[in-house]
């Protein structure tokens, strides 16, 4: 298996590598190849990533992708929506979990407000928010195999203002009709709190680009923070797991990253590839590194980075002697 790696900028660099380590550890058939985008890149070339860059993406079995920091340049067009697109990446799968709940945010990834349609002028600026038939019926369905005749779907929406949220709500309800999976319907507002307050109400949620990219974010609440999230951005031939946190340069370089979200990136990345196994084994390695009262600073602890990784690392060369 061929997987791409891309750090990335800001803790990019710091997380990734100690994910790709415990894929290292557990993979060793899996053969890594670096590919550089994001804004050091920018900087230095004045190109944050070019067409050879996605076809050497598309040309992995799989990617694992650290984050890049979006410059402020009104010119500069987002890496990660770019990759998005081409890939056809449609479905941002991001899963959160803890005790008593068991969620999945299911983002629509390559249209609605990022459809990068857009301009701004000296007096107004316009945003084209772009659905399609295609677009919504494919990650409905995506949705609706996730929550199979066992779990319940919750459609986020915006109908009440937004026509686009019309159209989005009813495919939705039509493809749930046609799967047989039960499901209700609710405004992204309301379900950004309710969720908080009523997780366990809560299976697959599907909703449109931005308001899942935000709802993802409000989900992290419930399990202490972004450093814990993962991501899995699926299309029919691609895809591409990364953590849900950005890359965070308010602590870059400074050994106090969460490499959790990237490490979960990467166990995503080996379900998804079908090797369940692995994947629990990195999930339970992780667990158990939190169990011995190990933690980062985002989580109350003192753990470096480098020192959690490492008894991360500790933790899945014991299971694996165990299994
Ligand atoms: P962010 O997710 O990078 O950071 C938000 C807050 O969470 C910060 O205080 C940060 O220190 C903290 N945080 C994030 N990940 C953490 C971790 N692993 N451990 C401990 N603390 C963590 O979001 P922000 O600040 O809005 O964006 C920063 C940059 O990242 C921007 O340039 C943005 O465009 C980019 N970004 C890139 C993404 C991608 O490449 N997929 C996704 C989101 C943002
Ligand atoms: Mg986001």
């Amino acid at each position: 298996m061929k997987v791409a790696v891309v750090e990335g900028d800001g803790i990019g660099p710091e997380v990734i590598p100690p994910a790709c380590r415990l894929l290292e550890v557990i993979r060793p058939d899996i053969e890594f190849f670096p590919v550089e985008v994001g804004y050091g890149r920018w900087v230095r070339s004045g190109e944050a990533v070019t067409d050879e860059d996605i076809s050497l993406l598309a040309s992995a079995d799989a990617i694992l992708f650290g984050a890049v920091t979006t410059p402020p340049d009104p010119g500069y067009k987002s890496v990660i929506v770019r990759i998005r697109k081409e890939l056809d990446l449609y479905a941002n799968i991001r899963p959160v979990w803890g005790e008593g709940f068991d969620i999945i945010v299911v983002r629509e990834n390559t249209e609605g407000l990022y459809s990068g349609i857009e301009k701004i002028e000296a007096d107004s600026a316009c945003t084209l928010r772009c659905l399609t038939r295609k677009g919504s019926e494919r990650i409905a369905r995506h949705a609706c195999k996730l929550a199979g005749s066992r779990r319940n779907l919750t459609i986020g929406h915006k109908a009440n203002v937004l026509k686009s949220d019309v159209f989005f709500r009813d495919i939705c309800i039509g493809v749930a009709r046609e799967h047989l999976v039960s499901f209700r319907e609710c405004y992204i507002d309301s379900l950004c709190l309710d969720v908080l307050m009523h997780p366990e109400r809560y299976d697959i949620i599907v909703t449109t680009n931005m308001f899942g990219d935000i709802l993802s974010d409000v989900t992290a609440y419930l399990v202490g923070g972004l450093g814990l999230l993962p991501s899995g951005n699926i299309g029919d031939g691609h895809a591409l797991f990364e953590p849900v946190h950005g890359s965070a340069p308010d602590i870059a370089g400074s050994d106090t990253a969460n490499p959790i979200a990237a490490m979960r990136s990467a166990a995503m990345l080996l379900a998804f590839t079908g090797d369940e196994e692995s994947s629990g084994l990195i999930e339970q390695a992780v667990k158990n590194t939190l169990a011995c009262g190990i933690r980062t600073r985002d989580l109350g602890g003192t753990c470096g980075t480098k020192d959690f990784s490492k008894k991360v690392c500790n933790e899945l060369i014991a299971l694996l002697k165990c299994v």
